[in-house]
């Protein structure tokens, strides 16, 4: 075990006291439910009874109003566009602190000490390298893999190189676990991206930080020295904070539900990244560059909103909306700023920022976004900052999962912490064939 504080312990929240009741108008029955308040925002209303005493189950697709499980990791206050983890807003997260700090405080519940930051730190860079056995799994890959087919099988394969960490109910292995993961993603993460353009692999550094490391493990090449860019780490290392966590998710979700099986902790974030890897998610990064280079020009962007508005054409606004955020997402705040700041600092001058900034002003005074509450979210500026460093299209969610990845341990062992926890396993509103006979071959019309 580390000498790292221990992650304290879950203590679930209990009834307020408070209940709601519900009637059912065709029998009169009523059905007393209780109700537990949040910190801070809504209450919920505990329905963990209400099959067993009413015999119907709530319906909820997409769980637009469902609470699937307490936390103390992340919070977010869509209206209000407030988002803060354990505590503290994504605003001083991103201008005061490191992702290697925003990383601890995800698991630990606290902004580590110096020299708990020391400690945590060199856990995390005696961890970067991977097994040389694994680098076999890239050869297998044909080089235009996307590099989130690359992530989503490698990370999986972890879980047979690392035996000595499966053990979920272990807590020293359930942290050198995330502590694995943390550290190698980075690495995982370059090895695609050099794999795809048939460089050499790039060992770690550990006289590197994070996120420098993950720069030289991506940009070196051995033929010449390279020289670490501060701005672009900097750039980089913010990038990655606003990225670590964010909630129930789709992916963060897909975590919890993984991990509630008991499925080991390499084979849940793999799960996660597939999750993530979805353009309505994590692959929107990607699709909103793929969409301002189709657009081409400022004058093309009517058409483009046109296009997004017509209900005959699938066509949405990538990096627009969000399923909580109803107001700025906090997150596009800072990135919009982080662009200008990066391509004014490396003398960028990227014809698809224009567009950008054109199609969220067009956007934001037409009534059908502003109705609708549809803002730029995290994913609309950062493919532009991260094209401006050097990273192609296709490495945009990759990065968005070796950042997420910080979150979803965080929750996984958040998750595996709280005594009330037990397998996810949703039921549904049937709608199918009721029961009927068998009809032979023979018989069949
Ligand atoms: C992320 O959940 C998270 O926290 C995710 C994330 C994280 O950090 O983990 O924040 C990261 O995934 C950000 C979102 C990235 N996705 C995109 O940018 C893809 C484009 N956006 C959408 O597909 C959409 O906005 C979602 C998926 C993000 C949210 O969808 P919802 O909440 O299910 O909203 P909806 O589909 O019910 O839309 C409500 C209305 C609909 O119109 P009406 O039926 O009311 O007429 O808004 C419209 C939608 O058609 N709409 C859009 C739109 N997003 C919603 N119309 C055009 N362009 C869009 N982008």
């Amino acid at each position: 075990m580390s000498n790292l504080p221990p992650s304290p312990p879950f203590v679930p929240a209990k009834p307020s006291g408070e209940t709601v009741t519900l009637t059912e108008d065709a029998t009169g029955k009523s059905f007393k439910m209780n109700m537990i308040n949040g910190s801070v925002g809504p209450k919920v209303i505990d329905i963990s009874k209400l099959y067993a005493e009413t015999g119907h189950f709530t319906f909820d697709p997409g769980f637009t109003s469902t609470g699937s499980c307490e936390s103390k990791i992340t919070f977010i206050d869509g209206e209000k566009g407030i988002l803060l983890h354990r505590g503290y807003a994504i605003e001083d997260l991103a201008t005061k602190s490191d992702f290697m700090e925003v990383a601890f405080l995800l698991q630990h519940g606290e902004l580590p000490t110096a020299p708990q930051k020391t400690e945590f730190v060199k856990h995390i860079t005696y961890h970067t390298m991977v097994h040389e056995q694994l680098m076999k799994f890239y050869s297998g890959f044909r080089r235009d893999a996307h590099p989130m087919a690359v992530m989503t099988g490698v990370v999986g394969a972890l879980s047979a190189f690392y035996h000595d960490s499966l053990d979920i109910n272990d807590p020293v292995q359930r942290e050198i676990s995330m502590h694995r993961l943390i550290a190698k993603m980075p690495t995982i993460a370059a090895m695609a991206y050099k794999y795809s353009v048939g460089q050499p692999f790039v060992y770690p550094k550990n006289e590197l930080s994070y996120t420098e490391n993950f720069l030289n493990m991506t940009f070196s090449v051995p033929a010449e020295p390279y020289k670490i860019n501060p701005i672009l780490a900097k750039a980089m290392d913010r990038i990655f904070i606003l990225h670590a966590d964010h909630e129930q998710n789709a992916s963060t979700s897909t975590v919890r539900l993984a991990g509630s099986s008991g499925a080991n902790p390499f084979a849940c974030i793999a799960s996660g990244i597939a999750s993530l890897w979805g353009a309505a998610h994590g692959g929107a990064n990607e699709a909103v560059l793929t969409m301002l280079a189709e657009i081409g020009s400022v004058a093309n962007i009517p058409n483009c909103i046109a296009r997004a508005k017509d209900k005959s054409d699938n066509f949405r606004l990538m990096g627009f909306g969000h399923r909580v955020y109803k107001n700025f997402d906090p997150r596009a705040t800072i990135m919009r700023q982080t662009c200008h700041e990066v391509l004014s600092d490396l003398g960028v001058k990227d014809p698809l920022l224009d567009i950008a900034m054109e199609l969220e002003k067009i956007a934001l005074q037409d009534d059908y976004f502003v109705t609708r509450k549809l803002y730029p979210n995290v994913d609309f500026y950062s493919g532009i900052i991260l094209r401006a460093m050097g990273f192609p299209t296709k490495m945009f969610t990759p990065l968005f999962a070796l950042a997420r990845t910080t979150g979803w341990v965080a929750h996984w062992a958040e998750m595996l912490s709280d005594p009330t926890q037990k397998i996810g396993r949703p039921r549904q509103l049937y709608t199918g064939a009721p029961q009927r006979s068998f009809v032979a071959l023979a018989s069949r019309k």
